[in-house]
């Protein structure tokens, strides 16, 4: 009997992605994530198709791991002494994760007191050198930078070109489980890495005659940390969804070129709304995601109570996992009821005594 080991993103999209000499041997199993349908959006939104892809299913709980498994692949080409990135900590999980695998010492350096706990959890466990600044995201981008000049040391943020090639991967996916392209694409953006690499994707697979068309970009910021939205950097973005909690992205250019050659947008989501979003889709879908993850499905509802013209479908891009962020799940969410162990006082505590 022949055992079926599934391939990792760089062994199933080879021919697209950036590696001449054959597939390196690297892979934690990522990509391949569900896209599964979200009767509860259709309903509240009319459009006859709304699907949701659950980038949270990754190795290490983010869309970061497709990625990462190519950039770390071509530092390994490079001989790289170490992996380096600014993080908001996703990025930060999936280069540690990477670099274990691969044997190279990862640092990362993330802003003090705003990464979620579970994001740190697994960047410290897999081994990586954790330094916190008193700062933002983007002075930590802007450190690193400059400490990647140094001899061997890889930047693995999404300035490194060979991230988005290996995020791209993420629209093939869509493409061949839909059988083309969706109409319209919603997701968060924060370094706006993500929705130029879906670009490229798409773009990619019409041109291979592999989609027949390209997808309406529609990316969401947090409206405290909205540089897109405003058209200009800021240096004290606020939200609550930290993981986008970024006032300068670096892909900036190519994110709002892409845009623009989608016919899409990009628009602020109120932190009330990410809110709601990420409740709805945790209570009423049983998708549990991080707060950030949810500003796309926000922005579609947003705009479809704004009356925009309706699409026939859609696909939301649900960018982590729930588990990441345990503290924001506490606080929004119902306490447990203290009971002590017997019957009739848990019977008591639910109200079910007759
Ligand atoms: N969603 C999540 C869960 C993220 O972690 C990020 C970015 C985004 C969306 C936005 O994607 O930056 O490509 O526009 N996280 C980065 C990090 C900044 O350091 O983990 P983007």
């Amino acid at each position: 009997m022949t055992l079926s080991v599934p391939a990792g993103v760089i062994e199933r999209y080879l021919e697209f992605l950036p590696f001449a000499d054959g597939a390196p041997d690297l892979t934690i199993g990522e990509g391949g994530t569900p896209l599964v349908r979200a009767p509860v959006l259709e309903d509240r939104t009319g459009i006859r198709e709304v699907w949701l892809k659950l980038e949270g299913c990754n190795p290490t709980g983010s869309f970061k791991d497709r990625g990462m498994v190519v950039a770390v692949a071509k530092a390994l080409e490079a001989d790289a002494r170490a992996l380096i990135c600014a993080s908001t900590g996703n990025t930060a999980a999936a280069a540690a994760a990477y670099g274990a695998r691969a044997g190279v010492m990862t640092v990362c350096v993330v802003p003090h007191g705003s990464t979620a706990a579970g994001k740190l959890a697994q960047t410290r466990m897999f081994g990586a050198r954790v330094v916190a600044v008193t700062g933002t995201f983007d002075h930590a981008l802007t450190i690193v930078r400059q400490l990647a000049e140094r001899d061997g040391v890889i930047l693995v943020n999404s300035v490194n070109p060979h991230r988005l090639e290996g995020q791209k991967t993420a629209a093939f996916e869509i493409v061949d489980a839909l059988g083309d392209a969706p109409d319209e694409l919603y997701l968060p953006v924060g370094n706006a890495g993500n929705i130029a690499a879906y670009w490229r994707g798409f773009v990619g697979y019409r041109e291979a005659g592999r989609a027949t068309q390209t997808p309406v970009l529609r990316g969401f910021q947090a409206e405290g940390a909205a540089p897109m939205v405003l058209g200009h950097p800021i240096d004290d973005p606020v939200t609550q969804a930290s993981a986008i909690r970024i006032g300068n992205p670096a892909n900036w250019e190519e994110a709002a070129a892409a845009c623009d050659a989608s016919d899409g947008s990009i628009e602020a989501v109120p932190e009330a709304a990410m809110a709601d979003a990420y409740r709805l889709l945790a209570q009423e879908m049983g998708v549990f995601v991080e707060s950030a993850s949810a500003a796309g499905v926000a922005g579609l509802l947003q705009r479809r109570a704004g009356g925009s013209a309706s699409p026939e479908r859609v696909v939301c891009v649900l960018t982590g996992s729930g588990l990441k962020d345990p503290d924001t799940a506490l606080r929004e969410s119902d306490d447990p009821i203290a009971a002590p162990p017997d019957l009739d006082a848990v019977t008591r505590v639910l109200g079910w005594s007759d």
